[in-house]
């Protein structure tokens, strides 16, 4: 019974402390401290994109040595392992969207933020040049930016191997609009499909709900999809519930190719129970506004072409590159082999480019192209810079102090000294060791409350599946949320969904 109490007491005192750091967070975000205004005689940091890469480096960038510029023509951080969750809106797209402002005024400096795409960057004359492509539009739409350093984190496009029909028919999954547009065709087609009269191939076509690339993008989607239908389409619309169908085409002969084997087989077996049809081994080629034609290669190596009609289309194959990276490299010689993106050292420099870094999706630097690498590279280059602020600083410290030793003979001892200080602290903060990526591990969700897991464990890695895994993942994303607000937000959608179902309107 003391045991009890005491597991009572300790479990009562953190709530307490919990809600407390809860209250704290809150407080801070909303009375933030006066900023200091930008300094223009310092060097300016332009960043492009307020993505994975260029909001780490933000949040753990020291902004009072720059004068910080940051480029975007989207004004928020999107926490992208939810999106596909929004496509059924399990979660609403706001939870998982941080705007830039908030973030930016937790910094000590303020920073500059223009809403605007970058159409090309000057490494000679080292300005970029961009322009307003929102909506609303004032008298100035473009216009240049210099730069005395600029960090590239502009991410990646959809790749579509310009596969004919694909950009016209189908959807992607990369942006909240994507999401938002995935949301309201899925419900467009069941309403279709729900129709006076209508034909029961018609039905069937816009029941049919095809994804194409089994990466994890694509399998995420499915389940979620699955979910949405299983837990709250075939309570509402019963009449046409037994055609709804979703198939997943996946040219390589499994889905998930960077999970473990054992992952692998889980996920397809539990595709099959969830009633997924996985095709794999079939390349899509072509996409009309109602059908996919894709080749399939049969076990003794013949292929065959699969017409698939379907309602909606989701196309996930992976990354391209950004034309404002494709300029770039075409300006730069050394970058004429790279083909996936910007080519980069070990300290995340643009090869053959100078004062220019490279973060996330658009870098190559030998790892996948994963939130969780481009967030490791904008920790990095923080670091990087804010060592070199501060190695400027002991370097002008040191050259005054040398200086006024010929000057004041009577504190040379006293001056020395301070030099040596100063001259030990710039040895420390100048040895910046090269970026090294710490690889923490994979997480998939793949419906009926399932998820897989590939997580690094004291150096060795462990596969986990099922319903445990997927509290996991459930802790693992909460916990990485951006702010408290979302992480309070995500959690409502969570459990909002689950008493009372998912929303079904169209808008
Ligand atoms: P992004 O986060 O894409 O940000 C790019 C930024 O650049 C955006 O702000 C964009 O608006 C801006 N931009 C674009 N063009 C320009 C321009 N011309 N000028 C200026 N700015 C521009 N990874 C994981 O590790 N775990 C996951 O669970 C996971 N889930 C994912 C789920 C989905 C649905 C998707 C699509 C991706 C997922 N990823 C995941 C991958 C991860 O999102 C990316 O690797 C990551 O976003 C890359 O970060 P980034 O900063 O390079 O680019
Ligand atoms: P991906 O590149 O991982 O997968 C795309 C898939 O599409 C490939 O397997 C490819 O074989 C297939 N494909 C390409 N062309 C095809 C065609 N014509 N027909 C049929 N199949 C075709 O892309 P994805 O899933 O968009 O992921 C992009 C990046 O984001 C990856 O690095 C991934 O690891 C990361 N990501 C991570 C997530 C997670 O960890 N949970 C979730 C989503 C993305």
């Amino acid at each position: 019974f003391r045991t009890l109490r005491w597991a009572w007491r300790l479990g009562y005192l953190s709530a307490i402390a919990g809600v407390a750091y809860i209250g704290y967070g809150i407080y801070e975000d909303r009375h933030p401290e006066p900023q200091t205004e930008p300094d223009p005689t310092k060097k300016t940091l332009v960043i492009l994109g307020t993505g994975w890469g260029s909001v780490s480096l933000l949040k753990r960038l020291d902004t009072e040595n720059y004068n910080v510029i940051v480029i975007s023509p989207r004004n928020y951080f999107l926490f992208t392992p939810l999106l596909p969750s929004c496509t059924t809106g399990t979660i609403e797209h706001r939870s998982i969207m941080e705007p830039i402002r908030t973030i930016l005024r937790s910094k000590k400096a303020s920073v500059r933020f223009y809403e605007a795409e970058a159409s090309s960057i000057d490494p000679d004359r080292k300005v970029v040049r961009i322009f307003d492509n929102s909506e609303v539009k004032g008298d100035m739409t473009e216009t240049e930016v210099p730069y005395d350093m600029l960090v590239v984190g502009v991410g990646a496009e959809n790749a579509t191997f310009g596969i004919p029909g694909v950009r016209e028919h189908s959807c992607f999954l990369k942006e909240i609009g994507d999401a938002q547009r995935i949301r309201k065709r899925i419900m467009d087609c069941v309403e279709t499909a729900a129709f006076k009269d209508q034909s029961p191939e018609e039905i069937n076509r816009l029941m049919h709900m095809v994804v194409v690339g089994g990466g994890p993008t694509g399998v995420e989607f499915a389940g979620e999809l699955q979910d949405f239908f299983e837990e709250d389409i075939k309570k509402l619309v019963p009449e046409i519930s037994d055609r709804f169908r979703v198939t997943l085409i996946e040219a390589l002969p499994n889905v998930l190719p960077s999970f473990s084997k054992q992952l692998i087989e889980y996920t397809e077996s539990t595709f099959k129970e969830e009633k997924i049809n996985i095709h794999t081994k079939t390349m899509v080629k072509k996409v009309t506004d109602k059908t996919v034609e894709a080749v399939a290669t049969r076990p003794d190596g013949t292929k065959e072409t699969i017409v698939f009609p379907y309602g909606l289309l989701v196309w996930a194959t992976g990354n391209a590159v950004r034309p404002v990276v494709q300029d770039l490299m075409s300006r730069v010689p050394a970058q004429k082999n790279s083909r996936r993106g910007l080519a980069v050292n070990e300290y995340l420099v643009v090869q053959g480019a100078r004062d220019i870094w490279a973060v996330g999706d658009c870098a190559v630097a030998g790892y996948a192209p994963t939130a969780q690498v481009a967030s490791q590279e904008g920790n990095f280059l923080a670091r990087l810079f804010n060592n070199m602020a501060r190695t400027e600083a002991l370097e002008s410290k040191i050259a005054e102090l040398s200086g006024s030793l010929n000057i004041q003979p009577g504190n040379t001892a006293e001056i020395s000294r301070e030099i040596e200080e100063y001259e030990r602290q710039l040895r420390r903060i100048k040895d910046v060791k090269p970026f090294h990526y710490s690889h923490q591990g994979s997480l998939a969700y793949i419906g009926s409350e399932k998820a897989v897991a590939d997580v690094t464990w004291f150096n060795g890695n462990v596969a986990a599946a099922g319903g445990l895994t997927y509290l996991f993942w459930r802790s693992a994303y909460i916990s990485m949320c951006f702010s408290t607000r979302n992480r309070l937000l995500v959690i409502n959608d969570w459990l909002k969904s689950k008493l009372f179902g998912r929303d079904l309107s169209r808008e």
